[in-house]
């Protein structure tokens, strides 16, 4: 691993509270409890913010994880996204939304993918969480209905984004510097 370190960018308190007025944006905009609403959160990135935000959600909520990948940033189809673990959950008439850990290029296209094959499950409605979002990066548009913070091009670790699996389990969100960045 090249020589690095990190620094603390968002700290767990004020992470904690950025999910809480995701989570009543969320309770505000599902108002009637009778509609189905089911969180997809993408691995493993977003597993720490997701069961973060379910519980800051003031109503009726079910849950579920997909894993995806794709063959990366050289390659622009649809075609090439990969689902290597399915969701379990029923998706026909349910309000889903999909929570990710953070929006970068938008080039892997796995919210693209996801947001269509949703669709075509017949959810009631689909939408999309980020944690983080990097809009400078931004090469394909992608349309973000909640997001918690927006950040500058930096590589970001902790609360589930890792950087070679590392760094998962920080509390806080980080900004790598790598040593020849001093
Ligand atoms: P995109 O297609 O470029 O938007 O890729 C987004 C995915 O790349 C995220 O879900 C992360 O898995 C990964 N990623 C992008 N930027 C970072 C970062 O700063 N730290 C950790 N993972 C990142």
């Amino acid at each position: 691993m090249t020589s690095h370190r990190v620094e603390p960018l968002f700290s767990a308190t004020e992470i904690s509270e950025r999910v809480v007025e995701l989570g009543r944006s969320i309770s505000r905009d599902y108002p009637s409890k009778e509609e189905p609403l089911l969180l997809v959160g993408v691995l493993k990135g977003a597993t720490l913010f997701l069961a973060d935000l379910i519980r800051a959600i003031d109503r009726p909520v079910e849950f579920d994880f997909v894993a995806v990948s794709s063959y990366g940033a050289e390659t622009k189809s649809s075609g090439e996204v990969r689902v290597l673990k399915d969701l379990e959950a029923a998706v026909a008439g349910k309000h889903v939304i999909v929570v990710e850990d953070i929006l970068d290029t938008g080039l892997t296209l796995r919210f693209s993918y996801l947001i269509e094959n949703l669709r075509a499950r017949h959810a009631a409605s689909v939408k999309l969480c980020v944690l983080l979002n990097k809009p400078a990066r931004r090469v394909v548009p992608i349309h973000i209905d909640y997001c918690g913070f927006i950040i500058d091009d930096v590589f970001v670790v902790g609360y589930g984004m890792d950087y070679a699996e590392s760094y998962r389990n920080l509390p806080y969100v980080g900004v790598v510097r790598f040593a020849e960045q001093d």
